[in-house]
């Protein structure tokens, strides 16, 4: 079955049981009293001829279904070289439809590699803001990368100040590793509150995503290039394995409901591919994408297939009841495989691998006692054993991992093996903290540093808001740490706090 068949099944599905004749009716020339494209234009998943094009038709973005009618608006999306659409390349029409509220996915094709255009969507008379995209380069090239890295932007926390700033850093591309929006309910007492109780249902979701979309910071770092883009938990609920939910109160049915609902709604406000998949609560968003022949992005999945947390979750004292089982897993047995085998067969320069929680192992017990987060890789040791031996079998010191999830920064050394000093470092962790979650951040504290002190594979930690820049050559990768100061009020300005350097085929990470 092919990706595309997947989804239009959906839509007819749906359809039918609705029995809604009012459904199919096709709006040519909608009329809106409100500006249609108020959630901003994106784009995301490039290749050497295209990308995808994201917007959603919302004229009340907060109000059911986005204040739309029940019918199929007409949306005319265009492709140009150049900023005033004098030069226009490709155009087409897409038909939105309330199934997937109205949102709008297209894949356009047939443009040139390691190209910049320029594109917007009209519907009836109203037009969209500009968004820019670029292709990746040709199979063959070795064209440098610069790319942000972002995550974890809880709106009650704090503002998306740092978004703000990462729209302004001509970035090729940026890779958001998750917890895009959060689920909880609207709390009194925050920087600004979301709307409604904790999401559960598709509708609910949607609704978060809106609020988070209406930002104007948010948008303007989607419109500044596409987004290769992942999740974590927060998508359907915080620190949730596979079919268990946060308490394990829920059912298998019922997670696996949550999850359909968080995961369409993600699919429908994402600038992503469609993926085949059985149903939404299966959705497969583990993806690679080429930049030429200078870095393969490996986009992972660490929620929807773990085993579930060891120990009943948290941090403990290891080794603890099925720790260390080698049955456990936390990308699941296939994702495994199709990562480690994928390693192998990659000629690229440099393999990214894209992900949600940290690889290297935080344990905060002094002395010889390790304790360590059941949620993280230092939960599935053997699982991670297993990833970090294909990488020094197969990529050593060409491998860079993305993390997000901890809400602070760290520049970690991966091994095969942490309790083995002696073998050789084989990969480089660099960690981004939040855009928001957490609120304004922390200063290390003095038990904290003698804890850092006990691990020298920890190179450097910050707990303040932010995101990093890569830029990223045949021979060496570097990466630029940026933090606001602040995020409970607005105008923070944006520093540069650390750089740092990995060497193509030397092992380690060097401060610049
Ligand atoms: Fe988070």
């Amino acid at each position: 079955m092919q990706r595309r068949d997947f989804l239009v099944d959906v839509v007819r599905l749906s359809a039918l049981c609705a029995g809604l004749p009012n459904e199919w009716r096709l709006t040519w020339r909608p009329q809106y009293a409100d500006n249609p494209f108020a959630l901003g234009v994106a784009s995301g998943d490039p290749w050497s001829a295209g990308a995808v094009l994201w917007t959603r038709v919302a004229p009340r973005p907060l109000e059911p279904h986005g204040g739309m009618p029940g019918n199929r608006p007409v949306v005319v999306w265009e492709v140009a070289e150049d900023e005033a659409f004098t030069k226009i390349v490709k155009q087409g029409r897409y038909t939105a439809a309330p199934e997937l509220s109205y949102s709008v996915h297209v894949e356009v094709d047939g443009l040139q590699p390691d190209r910049w255009y320029f594109y917007r969507f009209q519907s009836g008379e109203a037009k969209s803001a500009i968004g820019r995209v670029r292709t990746t380069p040709a199979d063959g090239a070795n064209t440098p990368l610069r790319f942000g890295v972002a995550s974890c932007a809880n709106y009650e926390n704090g503002l998306f100040t740092a978004y703000g700033h990462l729209a302004n850093e001509r970035c090729d591309l940026v890779t958001h590793l998750g917890d895009y929006i959060y689920e909880y309910g609207g709390r009194d007492q925050v920087v600004r509150s979301h709307l409604g109780r904790e999401i559960i249902t598709v509708d609910d979701y949607r609704l978060r995503y809106a609020q988070y979309k209406l930002e104007a910071e948010l948008q303007a770092a989607h419109a500044m290039c596409p987004w290769l883009v992942t999740w974590d938990d927060h998508e359907v609920d915080n620190n949730y394995a596979n079919e268990f939910g946060e308490n394990r109160m829920e059912s298998a049915e019922q997670m696996r409901a949550r999850r359909a609902a968080g995961y369409q709604a993600w699919w429908e406000h994402q600038p992503v591919r469609v993926p085949r998949a059985r149903s939404w609560a299966d959705l497969d968003i583990r993806r690679t994408t080429n930049w030429g022949a200078l870095a393969r992005f490996w986009m992972l999945d660490t929620r929807q297939y773990r085993d579930d947390q060891a120990c009943d979750d948290g941090n403990r004292t290891v080794p603890c009841g099925d720790w260390d089982n080698p049955a456990r897993s936390i990308l699941g047995a296939q994702q495994e495989q199709w990562l480690t085998e994928g390693l192998g067969q990659s000629r690229s320069r440099w393999q990214v691998l894209g992900q949600q929680v940290m690889v290297a192992p935080y344990d905060e017990a002094l002395g010889p006692e390790q304790r360590v987060s059941m949620d993280q890789w230092s939960g599935y040791p053997r699982s991670r054993e297993r990833i970090l031996n294909a990488i020094a079998e197969r990529a050593p010191n060409r491998t860079v991992v993305l993390t997000g999830d901890i809400h602070s920064n760290w520049v970690n050394e991966l091994r095969a093996g942490f309790d083995r000093p002696d073998r050789p470092v084989v990969a480089a962790e660099f960690v981004g903290t939040s855009i928001a979650s957490g609120g304004d951040g922390q200063e290390q504290t003095e038990p904290f540093k003698a804890r850092l002190a006990e691990l020298p594979y920890i190179k450097w930690q910050s707990g303040r808001r932010g995101y990093y820049v890569c830029d990223v050559t045949e021979r060496e990768w570097r990466t630029d740490y940026r933090e606001v100061p602040f995020v409970t009020r607005p105008g923070a300005p944006v520093h540069t706090v650390t750089r740092w350097r990995v060497e193509h085929g030397r092992a380690g990470i060097t401060a610049l």
